[in-house]
Formats: structure tokens, C-alpha cells, sequence
């Protein structure tokens, strides 16, 4: 590939004067060049080209992959209604309490518990590997796992399983999940301040830092006692490359336009985005305020930060490709204040 990479240049280079066979060898690898470059671009055969990413040309079945405190619970609710009509009657709405039972546990920075998440692992292999969980007629599949679940749905049901993902600003996210560890009395955060759990104290850092990359790049379940990895760049391309294999990459702060996507792709047309079925009264309530507790959240979780933007790029290119500003959410504003 290194190779290929070069040829063109060499190949301008040395052409006029070199003899026919080597000319011929130059030509190849031009050719060869193109070709490698080509395939680094291209999709699998089942996405549709005409849209962003990677959107199934058939749509058997729905997975959400819910990063907590992303507004998730609001786009499921608006999924099992929009799915159940999709696939009427045809098939079940698999929340994952019901069908996948245990969310992943952090592993401590030090790492050592080999039992760490074994039962989901377990459960992947043996529903997820087999297809098992999609023959029981799970049309929506809304799970608290990472991408290692995403990883283990078997060739023939990942070429028609459409992938969706919301992404929050992280600083927003990791305050929204601070709250809700406390409204749930968890001890770290009871007696705490967002800072000194999710960026002092090992467990709250366990939980938080760097959350979203975290569950993108599969490393959010630990494995075999294996430290955590909570910051890096093999960790941040990877999520980066599987944010490119979602079709549908939504954004909390403009939820009703992301579940309007979400009707165009399930070829569901209406011309106002519908409402947000699960409003949540804490939301507001607890709204980031200080900048200095910002700052040193985004400092933090830097490797969010990038990927948010990553993914504010990609909600960009899903609203264009529906004929909708890339950035105004106007529109949805307006529809929201007259429904
Ligand atoms: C190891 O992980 C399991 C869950 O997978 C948990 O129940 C157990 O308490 C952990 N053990 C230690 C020593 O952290
Ligand atoms: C998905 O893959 C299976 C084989 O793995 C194939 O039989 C099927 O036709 C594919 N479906 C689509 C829509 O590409
Ligand atoms: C909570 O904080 C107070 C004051 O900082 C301290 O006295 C107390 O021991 C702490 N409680 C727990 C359970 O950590
Ligand atoms: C529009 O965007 C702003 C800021 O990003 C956000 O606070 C607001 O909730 C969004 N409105 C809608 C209807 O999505």
C-alpha cells in the first residue's frame, strides 16, 4: 500500500524517458495507486451511496447504540413508535432491559478483575454471534453496551441493521450524568462535586472520562481484567472510524431534527419533525453553568471533544443531504413551538 501510495509521483517523474517495459511497470502502478485509494473510499456494498455514512439499502433491524445521558430515552421512545410502523407487526421492540440485562461495569484503572464484564460478553456470544436475538424478531434493539455488541452481530444481519448513535457535548453530558448519579444516591457523587468525581476520583473517572470514544471504540466494557484505557489515539481512531459506519449519528441538542432523519432513512416522510415524546424536566434544571468547571471537563475528556465535532461535521452532511441547513435549527424550533 506505501508503495501504491508513491507510484503516481514516481511514475510522473521517470515516465518520458524510460524505456516501453518500464513504462508499462509505471502505468501499473499508477493504476494500482488509484485502486488502492479507491477502495480506502469505498463502501460496503450494502450502504447506500446517497447518503452519509453507512445506511443500510434494506432495513431489517435497528440498533441504538445509547451513550447514558445522551438522549437516548428520548429517540427510543421515538423509535419504537417510528418502528413499529416501519415493520408493522412483522417483529418485536427489544428494549435492553428486557433482552440484554446487564450494562457494562468500568474496570478500575488498575485492571486485575477478570470477571469484569463476563456476562455480557457471555450474552454476546451466545445471542448476538448466533443471530439468535434477531430471530426472536427484535426489529429495535436499544442497548447501554459498546461496540463490541455491534461487532458481534453476524455478517447477514449487519448488512440490513441500521446503526444509530447520539453524541452530546461532553462537558454537558458528563453534568447531566453527575445529576443523575445522585438523584440514583449513588455514594461517589452524594457527597461530591462534578470535578472532584469525574475528574479526582478513579471510580467517577472510570465512569466518565471520555465516555462517548470509550463506547465508539469498543473499549467501554472491560475484558479479561484488562486496565481501562481512558485517553489515546489508537482509542480515538477507532471511535472515529466506527462513527463513519453509523447511518444515523444524532445530536441531543437537536433532537427533533435528528429523529426527522431518522423517518427519512426509514423512508417515513413527514414535512414537520415530530415532537419530543420524553421530555425530561431535569434537563433544564441542571444546565452546565460555570466556565471554569467547563473548561476543565472539555480538558479532560479531550478525546470527546474532537469526536463531538466529528459528529456535529456528520449531522451537517445528514441535514444537507435532506435539504436542511446544516446548522439552523430553526426550523425544528419553530415546528416544536407550534405543535
Ligand atoms: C469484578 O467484577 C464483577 C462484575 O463483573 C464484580 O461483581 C466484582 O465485584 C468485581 N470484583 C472486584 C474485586 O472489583
Ligand atoms: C446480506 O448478506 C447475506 C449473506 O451474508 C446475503 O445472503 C444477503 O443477500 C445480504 N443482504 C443484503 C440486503 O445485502
Ligand atoms: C462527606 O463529606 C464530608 C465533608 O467533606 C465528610 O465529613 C464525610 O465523611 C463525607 N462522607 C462520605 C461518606 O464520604
Ligand atoms: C437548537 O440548538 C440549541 C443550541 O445548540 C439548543 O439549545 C436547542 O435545544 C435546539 N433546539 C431544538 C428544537 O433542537
Amino acid at each position: 500500500a506505501p508503495l501504491c501510495a508513491i507510484a503516481p509521483f514516481l511514475g510522473w517523474v521517470r515516465m518520458h524517458n524510460a524505456p516501453v517495459s518500464k513504462r508499462c511497470i509505471c502505468l501499473l502502478l499508477i493504476l494500482c495507486g488509484a485502486i488502492a485509494s479507491r477502495a480506502r473510499r469505498a463502501k460496503p456494498e450494502y450502504c447506500r451511496t446517497d447518503l452519509p455514512g453507512c445506511c443500510p439499502k434494506v432495513v431489517e433491524h435497528v440498533l441504538l447504540l445509547h451513550i447514558e445521558k445522551t438522549g437516548g430515552t428520548s429517540l427510543r421512545t421515538f423509535l419504537q413508535s417510528a418502528v413499529k410502523r416501519r415493520f408493522k407487526g412483522r417483529g418485536a421492540i427489544c428494549n435492553y432491559l428486557k433482552h440484554m440485562p446487564y450494562q457494562c461495569q468500568p474496570s478500575s484503572a488498575a485492571g486485575g478483575n477478570s470477571s469484569c464484564n463476563a456476562r455480557n460478553y457471555a450474552y454476546y456470544q451466545s445471542a448476538i454471534t448466533t443471530g439468535d436475538h434477531f430471530r426472536r424478531g427484535c426489529k429495535l434493539t436499544s442497548s447501554h453496551h459498546d461496540f463490541r455488541i455491534v461487532d458481534a452481530i453476524p455478517p447477514h444481519i449487519r448488512n440490513t441493521t441500521l446503526l444509530i448513535v447520539n453524541l452530546r457535548d461532553p462537558a454537558g453530558r458528563a453534568v447531566s450524568h453527575f445529576h443523575m448519579l445522585r438523584r440514583h444516591r449513588d455514594p461517589g457523587a452524594l457527597n461530591s462535586t462534578v470535578v472532584d468525581y469525574f475528574v479526582r476520583n478513579p471510580l467517577g473517572v472510570a465512569i466518565s472520562r471520555n465516555r462517548m470514544t470509550r463506547v465508539m471504540a469498543g473499549e467501554f466494557c472491560c475484558k479479561k481484567g484488562l486496565p481501562a484505557v481512558y485517553e489515546s489515539d489508537a482509542l480515538y481512531g477507532r471511535a472515529r472510524a466506527r462513527l463513519e459506519e453509523f447511518c444515523v449519528v444524532g445530536l441531543t441538542s437537536r433532537v427533533q431534527e435528528t429523529m426527522l432523519y431518522v423517518q427519512h432513512v426509514l423512508g417515513q416522510v413527514t414535512d414537520r419533525p415530530p415532537k419530543n415524546l420524553h421530555y425530561h424536566n431535569n434537563a433544564n434544571r441542571y444546565q452546565p453553568v460555570d466556565p471554569a468547571v467547563l473548561q476543565q471537563l472539555d480538558e479532560f475528556n479531550g478525546n470527546d471533544v474532537e469526536l463531538y465535532k466529528q459528529a456535529e461535521g456528520r449531522f451537517g452532511a445528514q441535514m444537507l443531504a435532506i435539504g436542511r441547513s446544516a446548522t439552523d435549527n430553526s426550523t425544528a424550533a419553530a415546528a416544536e413551538a407550534g405543535a
